[in-house]
């Protein structure tokens, strides 16, 4: 008789393998290496926070599958995509269902809307997503996604724009040094465990040190 179960480590691997393909042509914000990272993040927190490892790696994996800015605004294309997945590996139901639950509620644009539901295993993944948005990485990415958009670097008469709701925030064009004020130094306040906040505390002095370094320069003083 075929043996129908599969073990979590290889539901873990054979979902690692199918999100390696599928990003294969990503850009460099979300592609394989950004997952690459938001797992190691994850598995980081749980070392310290009590959840379902399971669901958190699978939705570390699976979170940026299909992003909507690419798909005329679909929201609905990343948790489909990962439901059919996982029901093609006889993944049970309520992982499913979970899953699809964490993906559609953990992106920063979806937290700046409404927000109906919570979990554990969403705090948890939201949390290493948010911690590569932030630190060394963070600023790589920062000015990665600003030259891809042939935004300034920094503008001194162009100042940051506090509390944008979600629709100011996605079309923003202003530099990228803007970028930390409005989104990047606000993340570590934002993160859902104490384990992430810990994590995210030495992030954010470095990108402060950053900051300072960079003034400094600007002004010629150092
Ligand atoms: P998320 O995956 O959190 O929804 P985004 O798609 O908004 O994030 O951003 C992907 C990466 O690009 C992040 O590291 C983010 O900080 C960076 N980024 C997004 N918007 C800007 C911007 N206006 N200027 C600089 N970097 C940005
Ligand atoms: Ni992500």
């Amino acid at each position: 008789m075929k043996d129908l179960k599969i073990n979590k480590q290889e539901i873990i691997d054979k979902t690692a393998a199918f999100v390696q393909d599928q990003l294969k042509d990503a850009e460099s914000g979300h592609d394989w290496w950004h997952i690459v990272r938001v797992w190691n993040n994850c598995k980081l927190i749980l070392k310290t926070e009590d959840a379902d490892p399971l669901v958190c790696e699978l939705t570390a994996l699976l979170h940026d599958i299909a992003d909507s800015k690419f798909h005329d605004g679909d929201e609905e294309i990343g948790p489909r995509i990962a439901g059919e997945f996982l029901t093609s590996l006889n993944v049970d139901q309520n992982t499913i269902l979970h899953v699809q639950q964490i993906i559609r509620n953990m992106s920063y644009k979806a937290s700046l809307g409404q927000l109906d539901f919570h979990s554990k295993e969403l705090a948890i993944v939201q949390d290493a997503d948010r911690l590569d948005a932030i630190g060394a990485i963070g600023i790589a990415r920062a000015f990665n996604y600003g030259g891809f958009k042939n935004r300034e670097i920094y503008n001194p008469n162009i100042p940051p724009a506090l509390n944008q709701d979600k629709e100011t925030y996605k079309n923003s064009v202003a530099p990228t040094i803007n970028h930390f004020y409005e989104k990047l130094l606000l993340l570590t306040d934002k993160m859902n465990t104490s384990s992430a906040k810990a994590i995210a505390t030495e992030r954010h002095r470095y990108m402060e040190d950053f900051l300072q370094q960079f003034y400094a320069e600007w002004q010629g003083e150092r």
